[in-house]
């Protein structure tokens, strides 16, 4: 069986991927300062995210994004292979995770290194993760949307509860040196914008052309088809490709396909009293 689950500080984890040892090695992590470090909750951009900076990094040259694995270019921090895969690495680090700020804050004190964090709206995360789980051999059987939705408000999914990720990265950001923030929304209606506030914030410069370049190769049709980033890579028995699609929809919205409209108010009172404290605001359309 893949759904095995792996408990650490009160939060589940896919056993697959993860051990005691390896997140152990993430909370206990050395960073570096010329890290870059892509934060999520789950289904909220990740992998847009890892070929954004691919692509700003390569100046909008493909090459490596259609020739590496995505997890071999911007491996998970907390997941068995990570530090095999920083040792066998030259040049700048890309380190994905999609750790609580809890569990990575000591180790990211006085760092330096430059960490992204990209929040979605968590209807559409909802709804994206519940059919993550229906393909994904490793998650749980996620039962009905309604099921799997209850959990999911409760935090009782793989990697916890959005709202406590949600808020106590973004709650954090003014303790990390080195902190941008930005939304999924916001890289679908502004891709152009987007790609550029990354090279910025990178410090790496690109040419309006290298843009150009850059967001054709992370544009949702391109990354659909490119399988160093769509996991069609991935055996069918670790994720079952006749269940679902990894690149699924790519939308703002989508969860008004599955929704009912008691669910959207549920979510909408829960976001409303859990969020308070916070200045996010999403579109939520
Ligand atoms: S994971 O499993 O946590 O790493 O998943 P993650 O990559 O964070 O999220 C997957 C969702 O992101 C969508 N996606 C994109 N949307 C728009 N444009 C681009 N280029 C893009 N790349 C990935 C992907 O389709 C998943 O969302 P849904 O709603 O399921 O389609």
């Amino acid at each position: 069986r893949l759904d095995v689950t792996e408990t650490f500080n009160s939060i589940m984890f896919p056993g697959h991927m993860h051990t005691k040892d390896s997140l152990n090695y993430a909370t206990n992590f050395k960073f570096q300062d010329t890290d870059t470090v892509i934060v999520t909750y789950p289904k909220s951009g990740t992998t847009w995210m890892q070929e954004i900076i691919t692509l700003v990094l390569g100046k909008g040259d493909p090459t490596i994004a259609q020739t590496q694995p995505n997890w071999a270019r911007a491996p998970w921090l907390e997941q068995y292979y990570c530090a095999d895969v920083l040792k066998a690495s030259t040049g700048p680090r890309i380190i994905t995770t999609h750790l609580p700020y809890q569990l990575l804050e000591p180790a990211l004190q006085h760092s330096k290194a430059k960490v992204i964090y990209i929040a979605r709206n968590l209807k559409d995360v909802s709804v994206s993760y519940y059919h993550f789980h229906k393909m994904a051999n490793f998650l749980p059987d996620p039962g009905t949307f309604s099921d799997f939705l209850n959990d999911f408000l409760k935090g009782a999914v793989h990697y916890g509860s959005w709202f406590d990720h949600v808020k106590g990265w973004t709650g954090h950001a003014k303790d990390i040196q080195n902190f941008l923030y930005i939304t999924y929304e916001e890289m679908c209606q502004d891709l152009h914008g987007s790609v550029q506030k990354v090279s910025r914030f990178l410090q790496c410069p690109l040419t309006e052309d290298e843009l150009i370049l850059a967001q054709k190769h992370c544009s949702f049709n391109s990354m659909k088809e490119n399988t160093m980033v769509n996991y069609t890579l991935i055996p069918q028995e670790i994720m079952d490709h006749s269940k679902g699609k990894f690149m699924r929809t790519g939308k703002v919205g989508d969860w008004k396909n599955t929704f009912t409209e008691e669910q959207s108010r549920l979510v909408d009172d829960m976001y409303s009293s859990q969020m308070t404290d916070s200045s996010l605001l999403f579109k939520w359309e």
